[in-house]
């Protein structure tokens, strides 16, 4: 069949139609279709003319040397430093503080003598430089670019050799190749992709900034998260001055890692003992209030967990999971009703992890269904305990990866009582740590609960009825 000569073009994303139409069938957009020649296809060269790349051996490919970012906690997270020719996307929502970072990273890689290209499509040069002078930075190598092309950022980069190229943002850089607009699906595949050649080319390493965004309008970063070496997402809470960044997907190291920030006066300071964050607690010991020790980012982590039991007003009851998920808080809602002796299905049930981190792993089971006990019963958890493990449906409690680190790290925090699987029992006792080995739910409610009595509540409207958690 003869190739049609002319096809038509989406101006807003790029998408080809053999027809003309009023509304394009890539993106749903209307009017934007224009007819252009069709390309034509490229003559395959002959087999024989294509000279074959040479195998390497792995063992005498070289290591290559990582650059530090200026930030330890950065650092780890991508694996031990920036990588040279490596690509990296760094994702979040809108004035997180994406490009406060990385200027921060671009002026330390700058200040070690090397030399650092900060392309910027979002902000003029003189708005770059009033936050480096703002953020104390020693910025005076550090060259900034105004530039929204591609074609020329690249070009301005090769000339100066650039060790890092810093792209703010990969939503506003437009390749000259292509029609459709900036921050179009196709252009931001188009753009990441001629970035990736020119960095596997050059050694240049190279940051992309993607902006999060709600609605479809303009593509998000998650487009190209195959096309780059390393995805790393700023993460917080509304309102909240601390940050988390998370590495999704990483060639140079592993992922999961977290790095944390505090967005401060003079830009972003890292965080070098996390679990202090989450560990904010109230002076006297409150009801529904319990630590856990979870493993998030590669390293073991106290976070403060909290539930909420409330007599239900009207209606279905309630179960609302802040940093963690609602369906399983739903499975361990069963599970105390049906193995641990304690019904919440009159009542609106309230979890969260405090310090807006999400825990993805399962250890947060155990405190949980003993932070519910603690709410309905209003018996305060000892502060001085921790807890951590995963709940089954028949009410079995089961072991978590890296016991011992975690029960360490409890330990080094001030912790003198955990309450966890009875697989996850030291072999050798922790110094100034009591360990309470349980194997069923049951037995992990009658551990915390037999020896403080419920508090009188003279005054108080009279409590709900409730199966109080067995007592030992
Ligand atoms: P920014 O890096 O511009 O966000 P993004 O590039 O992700 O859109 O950060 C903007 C926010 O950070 C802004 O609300 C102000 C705050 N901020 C500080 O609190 N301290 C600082 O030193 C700087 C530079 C920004
Ligand atoms: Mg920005």
């Amino acid at each position: 069949m003869a190739r049609p000569s002319t096809v038509f073009v989406c101006s807003a994303c790029g998408g080809h139609t053999p027809k003309w139409q009023g509304q394009c069938p890539a993106c749903g957009q209307w009017n934007v279709l224009e007819r252009r020649e069709a390309p034509r296809p490229r003559p395959s060269p002959a087999a024989g003319a294509l000279e074959p790349a040479a195998p390497v051996s792995l063992e005498s490919a070289p290591e290559p040397a990582r650059c530090p970012s200026g930030q330890e906690e950065l650092d780890r997270v991508l694996g031990g430093g920036i990588v040279p020719g490596s690509v990296t996307l760094l994702g979040g929502d809108p004035g997180i503080g994406k490009s406060t970072l990385l200027l921060q990273v671009a002026a330390q890689v700058a200040g070690a003598g090397r030399s650092v290209l900060y392309a910027s499509g979002e902000e003029s040069a003189s708005q770059v430089a009033l936050r480096a002078r703002r953020l104390g930075l020693a910025a005076s190598t550090l060259e900034m670019l105004p530039e929204t092309h591609l074609q020329a950022v690249l070009a301005r980069c090769a000339e100066r050799r650039a060790a890092l190229l810093v792209i703010d943002s990969i939503q506003t850089v437009r390749s000259g190749e292509m029609e459709a607009s900036a921050g179009a699906v196709s252009q931001l595949r188009e753009c990441t992709a001629q970035l990736v050649r020119f960095a596997k080319s050059t050694g240049t390493a190279v940051i992309l900034i993607g902006h999060v965004t709600k609605d479809g309008a303009i593509a998000g970063p998650r487009v190209l998260e195959h096309l780059v070496d390393t995805v790393l997402y700023f993460e917080s809470e509304a309102g909240s001055r601390f940050r988390i960044v998370r590495a999704t997907k990483n060639r140079f190291g592993a992922v999961n890692e977290l790095a944390f920030f505090a967005m401060t006066g003079t830009g972003l300071k890292e965080v070098r003992n996390p679990s202090a964050i989450f560990l904010a607690r109230a002076a006297q010991p409150a009801a529904g209030s319990i630590v856990t020790v979870t493993r998030e980012g590669g390293r073991p982590l106290l976070i403060e967990l909290q539930a909420l039991v409330d007599r239900m007003r009207f209606g279905a009851p309630r179960r609302i999971a802040q940093g963690l998920d609602a369906n399983r808080l739903a499975m361990l809602l069963a599970v105390l009703s049906r193995h641990g002796a304690v019904s919440l299905q009159e009542h609106d049930v309230f979890v969260n992890a405090v310090g807006g981190v999400r825990i993805e792993e399962t250890g947060w089971d155990l405190p949980v269904v003993i932070a519910l006990a603690s709410s309905l019963s209003d018996r305060p958890v000892p502060d001085s305990l921790v807890s951590f493990g995963e709940v089954g449906l028949t009410g079995e409690v089961r072991p978590v990866a890296y016991g011992q680190e975690r029960l360490q790290e409890a330990a080094k925090q001030g912790f003198r009582l955990a309450v966890v699987p009875r697989e996850n029992a030291p072999r050798q006792p922790i110094e100034g740590m009591g360990v309470i080995a349980v194997s069923r739910v049951i037995d992990a409610l009658s551990a915390v609960f037999s020896d403080s009595p419920p508090p009188s509540r003279a005054g108080a409207a009279p409590p709900p009825p409730r199966s109080a958690p067995a007592r030992s």
